[in-house]
């Protein structure tokens, strides 16, 4: 079997998002605009309340996914036509903007730490103009499994070690697992070939790729993975904690703009227009 190597590192670049919220970027910046389908990542990590209590007030999406996987802290989740969800530590929410939501992720604490990540996914051009649809998957439901020794994996989407995670039919077949590794351990694990591969680590360090030609990746860096059937990982003398993300790549035009991704210019004007006119949503 091939094996994935590291191809390129990124780390992120501190920005500040909806109404003033602090938060690292990593995909979607002028060093990695896009790893097609993955179109934007956001770690957001502050103990400080200034960093985060604005919160995301009502803002548009259409045309792609957007999922948020919280690890401390809690955020409301409302939308303009009565869905509510909350958003706690180990929870994950899936999110199918299709061809329109408008909604809102407001802080549901006034102190403590707020730490968890957001990541776009592409929607294909057939699908861009569907139905919006959530999963919104609280941390019971989002299964633990021993990859290898010292090695464990939460699974919020596709399948690892004959465990399957809890969101279904998203239409990149992805795979997106919290993987967590004691120090000296090593995991192997099989990835569909031609997916689109990174692991981002927050935690610790890890070395990703053949044992004669691996990189070391660590907090806050980003790995893009090259085509392969296998990916190594192998800790040292400390633990790491990574997302390990794969899917399908699109091959579509991208068309780009704030919250709108779709495949032509004409489409985002669209999009543009439909949300003026207060008919985004149909
Ligand atoms: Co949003």
């Amino acid at each position: 079997m091939t094996e994935r190597r590291v191809v390129k590192t990124a780390i992120g670049q501190p920005t500040s998002d909806g109404a003033g919220v602090r938060l690292t970027r990593v995909i979607g910046t002028p060093d990695l605009d896009h790893l097609d389908p993955f179109l934007l990542l956001d770690e957001f990590k502050s103990d400080r309340p200034g960093d985060y209590l604005a919160g995301f007030p009502d803002h548009p999406h259409r045309g792609f996914e957007t999922v948020t996987y919280m690890l401390a802290g809690s955020m409301r989740h409302q939308d303009h036509v009565g869905n509510r969800g909350e958003l706690v530590a180990g929870s994950v929410q899936w999110m199918t903007a299709g061809r329109g939501i408008i909604h809102s992720e407001m802080p549901q604490q006034k102190d403590g730490l707020m730490w968890g990540f957001q990541l776009w996914v592409n929607l294909p051009a057939r699908d861009k103009m569907t139905a919006p649809r959530y999963q919104d998957i609280p941390p019971e439901r989002v299964p633990t499994v021993a990859l290898a020794d010292g090695v464990s994996a939460r699974v919020l989407v596709g399948e690892a070690g004959g465990v399957s995670g809890p969101v279904a039919g998203i239409a990149t077949q992805p795979l997106y697992l919290d993987v967590t590794m004691a120090p000296r351990s090593r995991l192997s694990h099989e990835l569909p070939a031609g997916h689109s591969t990174f692991a981002y680590v927050f935690n610790g360090r890890a070395r990703f790729g053949p044992l004669e030609d691996s990189t070391v990746v660590a907090t806050g860096q980003l790995a893009v993975l090259g085509d392969g059937e296998l990916l190594n990982v192998a800790t040292g003398d400390a633990a790491a904690r990574f997302l390990l993300l794969a899917a399908r790549p699109l091959r579509e035009p991208i068309a780009r703009y704030g919250p709108f991704v779709m495949n032509t210019r004409e489409e985002i004007l669209k999009a543009v227009e439909d949300y003026q006119r207060g008919t985004l949503l149909g």
